[in-house]
């Protein structure tokens, strides 16, 4: 039986397939393997393959035969005995998606969104980034980043069938569909199972997909344009700024609660065994500034965790139980380096410390 060589992959699924390896390669890698230095790579690769994802969508009903989701999609009737012809070495040969590849198809572009919701709810929540600021409290943020995990792990074992799969049919039909992902054609015979022909519609592919596009961009600069609820106070007051660096970095208003701030306040002249005293007029007004913007009015991470409690001997941010469980396991040398100085010299490791966040993402300690 001869089979002539066919285009059955369109560029745009071919370019859509390979571009979503390299992506979810380079998320699985910045996501599993390097440290937080590399969440910036990682969210931008991860929104590529959900772009890509989104773009697959919208060609899936306006692309040509093969690419229409109708031509390849079944229900799961079809699907199981589909699965039981293949165990019985009797199933049909499709030349497009058989129907147990279409089902990994679209388990794999739900894992792919699932991924992508979950990864920006988790960046809303615990950094206050893209749209989900808005809905999401930073209380939600572990929950999240279990989720995402789980999705992400979910994604490497379908990655893991999907190349099982295409290993198994390669060898049964005799024909490399590695290849054929690129090529983009395959063998057809008399026998084979082809979709209907349907014409590509190009033009309202691109139409839908520049509109889908202009409303995530929106959605994802939505925290620039309009203020996050829970965003710790960008202006710092300058008289504050201008009494309270001399000795030490500036510590933001958020870190604390506001009766901790009226304490510091009341008690300048013995400040940790330093007279830091002011006219009565400027420290009421630092006061009333701290009181305003402190840990109440922000939703940070930083904000919740973090209370003195001088009566329990701790009079430092740095003696809270939250600060000594997550700097315990820093080598007590990286605090004493020439850059850094001391505990409370937080700035030296946040880069983000004078905004009052304190993102994990932006914190280092120097080997
Ligand atoms: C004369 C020097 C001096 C001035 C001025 C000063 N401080 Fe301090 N401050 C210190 C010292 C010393 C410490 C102990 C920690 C350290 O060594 O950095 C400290 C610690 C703190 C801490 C605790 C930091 C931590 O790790 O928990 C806060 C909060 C603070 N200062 C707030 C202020 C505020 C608000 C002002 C302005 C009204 C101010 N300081 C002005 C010397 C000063
Ligand atoms: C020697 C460097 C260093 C110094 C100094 C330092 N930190 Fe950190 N901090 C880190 C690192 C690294 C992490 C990330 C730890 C992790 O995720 O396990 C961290 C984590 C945190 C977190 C948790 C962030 C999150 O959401 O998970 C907070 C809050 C924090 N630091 C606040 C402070 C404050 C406040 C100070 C100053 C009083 C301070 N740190 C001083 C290195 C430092």
């Amino acid at each position: 039986m001869r089979r002539a060589p066919q285009p059955v992959w369109d560029a745009f699924v071919r370019l859509f397939h390979w571009a979503l390896v390299a992506s979810i390669a380079v998320a699985a890698v910045t996501g599993f393997v390097l440290g937080p230095g590399f969440i910036p790579v990682h969210v931008v690769a991860a929104s590529l393959a959900v772009a890509l994802v989104l773009a697959r969508i919208v060609w899936g009903f306006a692309g040509g035969g093969y690419a229409r989701f109708a031509g390849f999609v079944t229900g799961p009737v079809r699907l199981m005995r589909y699965a039981r012809d293949v165990l019985g070495g009797r199933e049909a040969r499709h030349v497009g998606h058989n129907p147990l590849g279409a089902a990994m198809v679209l388990a794999l572009m739900a894992a792919v969104l699932a991924a992508g919701l979950t990864g920006w709810a988790f960046l809303g929540a615990g950094a206050k980034l893209g749209p989900f600021a808005f809905i999401l409290a930073h209380t939600d943020s572990p929950a999240l980043a279990e989720m995402h995990e789980a999705v992400a792990f979910t994604i490497l074992a379908l990655v893991a069938l999907h190349l099982g799969g295409v290993i198994f049919t390669s060898r049964r039909e005799g024909e490399n569909l590695v290849r054929a992902m690129v090529t983009g054609k395959k063998e057809v015979g008399p026998q084979d199972i082809v979709p209907p022909e349907r014409e590509a519609r190009p033009g309202a592919a691109l139409g839908v997909g520049l509109a889908l596009a202009l409303v995530l961009a929106l959605a994802v600069a939505a925290p620039v344009l309009l203020p996050v609820p829970g965003a710790p106070v960008a202006e710092i007051d300058p008289t504050a700024r201008a009494e309270c660096t001399d000795c030490h970095m500036f510590y933001h208003p958020s870190l604390l609660p506001s009766d901790n701030w009226e304490q510091i306040m009341a008690t300048l002249d013995n400040h940790f065994g330093e007279d830091a005293s002011l006219d009565a007029e400027t420290t009421a007004e630092i006061t009333a500034w701290l009181s305003a913007h402190a840990a109440e009015s922000a939703d940070t991470r930083a904000s919740k965790v973090f209370r003195l409690d001088p009566a329990k001997g701790v009079t430092r941010i740095s003696d809270t139980p939250f600060w000594k469980a997550r700097h315990g396991w820093i080598d007590p040398a990286a605090f004493r380096s020439p850059r850094v100085g001391s505990r409370d010299n937080c700035a030296a490791c946040h880069a983000d410390a004078e905004t009052g966040w304190f993102n994990p993402f932006f914190a280092e300690v120097e080997e």
